[in-house]
């Protein structure tokens, strides 16, 4: 469904992205994982067309995307959940899940569905931006992209800063989207969380990735590979 080959991406003349390969299979959960900095944020930027592709590849659905602006790309149907939620904090819970636009027609999450995942959303229909939780707001921002249509969900760091009962809802939301069909690439650095949802993992280190793991592996591992995330 998506195929990074021996993708470069750069800020300035910073050599960031080194030759990435990855790529992800229809309805897998698949997470990235590495050490602040090395270039995580960057290769889902670089899948929406945020940071340019300077050399490489990247396709979707066997189509190139690596030339195409962000609306295209979205448009394709890949959603982004960056690390700063991006909601808008003025509007009503509600108003946020009415907002975005659907970009694939019929893929849409009715919001009744949504209110079914996201039952705390339903709660909190009326409630401002700003007024919501961490957990509230990550929720949403999720819930924002299934409306738009995405086939493919690009989540950075979903589980930062929050409580471990959050986490956990989190995590039911994660195998719950799976389960309506949608696939997820999700950077993570709580390799208890990664493995509790997902499929495979990409461990990635100074814009590469080094190794490709299945899940058995990861949970085996998991004691080596927190020490080498400095985590
Ligand atoms: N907007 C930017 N301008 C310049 N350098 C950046 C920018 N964003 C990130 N970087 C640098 O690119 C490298 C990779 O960053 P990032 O992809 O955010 O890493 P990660 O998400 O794995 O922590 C880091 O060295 C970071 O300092
Ligand atoms: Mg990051």
């Amino acid at each position: 469904m998506l195929k990074l080959h021996d993708v470069h991406a750069y800020y300035d003349e910073s050599h960031v992205l080194r030759g990435v390969e990855l790529n992800v299979n229809p309805g897998e959960v698949v997470t990235l994982v590495g050490r602040n900095g090395v270039g995580k944020t960057t290769t889902l930027k670089t899948i929406m067309g945020i940071v340019r592709c300077r050399k490489g590849s990247i396709a979707f659905d066997g189509r190139p995307i690596e030339s195409l602006p962000s609306n295209a790309i979205a448009a394709a149907g890949i959603g982004f959940v960056p690390e700063e939620r991006g909601i808008m904090s003025t509007l009503s819970v509600a108003e946020n899940l009415t907002l975005p636009p659907l970009v694939r027609n019929g893929d849409g999450w009715p919001l009744e569905r949504i209110y079914q995942t996201f039952p705390i959303l339903k709660e909190r229909q009326r409630a401002v931006g700003t007024t919501l939780s961490g957990g509230e707001q990550q929720m949403l921002a999720i819930a924002r992209v299934l409306r738009t249509g995405a086939k493919l969900i690009l989540m950075d760091e979903p589980t930062e800063g929050l409580a471990p009962v959050i986490v956990e809802q989190i995590g039911n939301v994660i195998r719950e989207i799976k389960a309506h069909g949608v696939t997820i690439l999700l950077v993570e650095q709580n390799v208890r969380f990664a493995t509790g949802v997902a499929d495979r993992h990409y461990l990635m280190a100074h814009g590469r990735i080094i190794e490709a793991l299945t899940n058995a592996e990861m949970t085996s591992r998991e004691t080596e590979l927190l020490e080498h995330l400095g985590v």
